[in-house]
């Protein structure tokens, strides 16, 4: 097992990272100060490792077990006041412990209910997606949906530990593995070149589950994002690289109805918009680009935007975005492999241009 920190002062908590984690009792209960747990899972996570958790955690006097139905369209606020309907009938105390079991909506769900229950209470994470343990689990970000926008009510939580049992990855399905590993991608290209050059030879591993290989996958992941967070929580600035190919992703996701495209596979196409900006820009050489297409390509993800999708409508969905702010937008780009920065002087020009060029490579 392997134990990184989040940094941030007294508020600092760990991510354990290791193989059947979730069969060792003292690892879970260690976090839980109260004798009162409410584990959230959904219908898919919970017959496969709720009853582990369980187990692990001994005996307690209450613990409240919530299986919410699977997917993004619960991600909502009914979803948060069925949670409280619940827990307020098993008359949960302020020291109950919520742990969240299962991918990143699950997360941020639990999450936001733990950081609202009685103006918050302990909360552990137990992510089940590659994507959830990569990055919704760690950072403090918690969430529902709004009908007219993704995440927009929620609220920063740092949970008090981060548990990842590399072994919940042999039951995800291949193309959620994918997704994932995209969001890995990302943390090469924005701050660890020698990272992504790791991924580059060894996704072949990544893609058959060796366990060696995802540890050090999720492990060097982990340490990215947790370096980050430490350095700005509330993204006032840097945090915002983590979002490297999320303007561009998000406008897919909006454009295509959400489900349609998985986040992670519209991350890796607005990864490649941003590669190509940077290229077009001549900050790094457009051979990086080609290779991170043929990346993809090895990871089953796609390679072009939806075929149609014109750029007009991705201008205006990009203008959207969380990050607009004043009326600028911000976009992450690459000033070489490795370091990301953020613009705000992308010109309506040269984004159309860029998107032209995507819309073209799409029919073509
Ligand atoms: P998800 O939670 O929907 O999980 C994907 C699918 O995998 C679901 O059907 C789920 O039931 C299933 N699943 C989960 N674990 C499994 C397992 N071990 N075996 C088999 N099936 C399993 O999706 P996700 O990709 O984990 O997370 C996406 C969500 O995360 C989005 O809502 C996004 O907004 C959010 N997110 C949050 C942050 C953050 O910082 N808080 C960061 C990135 C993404
Ligand atoms: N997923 C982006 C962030 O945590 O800030």
């Amino acid at each position: 097992m392997h134990t990184l920190h989040v940094d941030l002062g007294e508020r600092t908590y760990p991510i354990y990272i290791g193989r059947d984690l979730l069969a060792d009792d003292s690892l879970l209960s260690q976090h839980v100060s109260g004798s009162q747990v409410v584990i959230i899972s959904n219908e898919t996570v919970a017959p496969l490792y709720v009853e582990k958790v369980r187990t692990a955690l001994g005996s307690r006097d209450l613990v409240t077990e919530i299986v919410l139905p699977d997917g993004e369209q619960y991600k909502t606020l009914e979803t948060l006041s069925h949670i409280f309907d619940r827990v307020m009938e098993h008359r949960h105390n302020r020291g109950t412990t919520f742990i969240a079991v299962g991918g990143g909506v699950v997360g941020d769900v639990a999450g936001f209910a733990a950081a609202s229950y009685q103006r918050g209470v302990n909360f552990l994470q137990v992510p089940t997606t590659l994507l959830s343990q990569v990055d919704s689990s760690v950072g403090g970000k918690t969430a529902v949906n709004h009908p007219l926008g993704k995440n927009m009510i929620g609220a920063f939580y740092q949970p008090q530990a981060v548990l990842i049992d590399i072994n919940t990855l042999h039951t995800l399905p291949a193309r959620e593995l994918s997704a994932g590993l995209a969001e890995v991608v990302k943390y090469g290209l924005i701050s660890d070149e020698p990272f992504y050059r790791w991924l580059q030879d060894n996704m072949p591993r990544l893609l058959a589950r060796e366990e060696a290989a995802l540890a050090e996958a999720i492990e060097r992941s982990c340490a990215n994002k947790a370096e980050v967070v430490a350095a700005d929580e509330r993204e006032g600035g840097l945090r915002a690289i983590l979002n490297l190919g999320h303007t561009f992703g998000h406008a897919i996701e909006t454009a295509q109805g959400y489900g349609r495209w998985l986040h992670g596979e519209a991350v890796a196409v607005g990864m490649l918009l941003a590669l190509d900006l940077s290229a077009r820009r001549r900050w790094i050489p457009a051979r990086e680009v080609s290779a991170y297409r043929d990346l993809l390509v090895s990871m089953h993800l796609p390679t072009d935007i939806p075929v149609d999708m014109g750029e007009e409508q991705f201008l205006s969905l990009m203008g959207r975005d969380k990050k607009v702010i004043d009326g600028t937008l911000r976009l992450v780009l690459l000033r070489g492999i490795g370091e990301a920065c953020i613009v705000d002087d992308t010109s309506r020009e040269e984004l159309r241009t860029l998107l032209q060029a995507a819309a073209q490579s799409a029919s073509g």
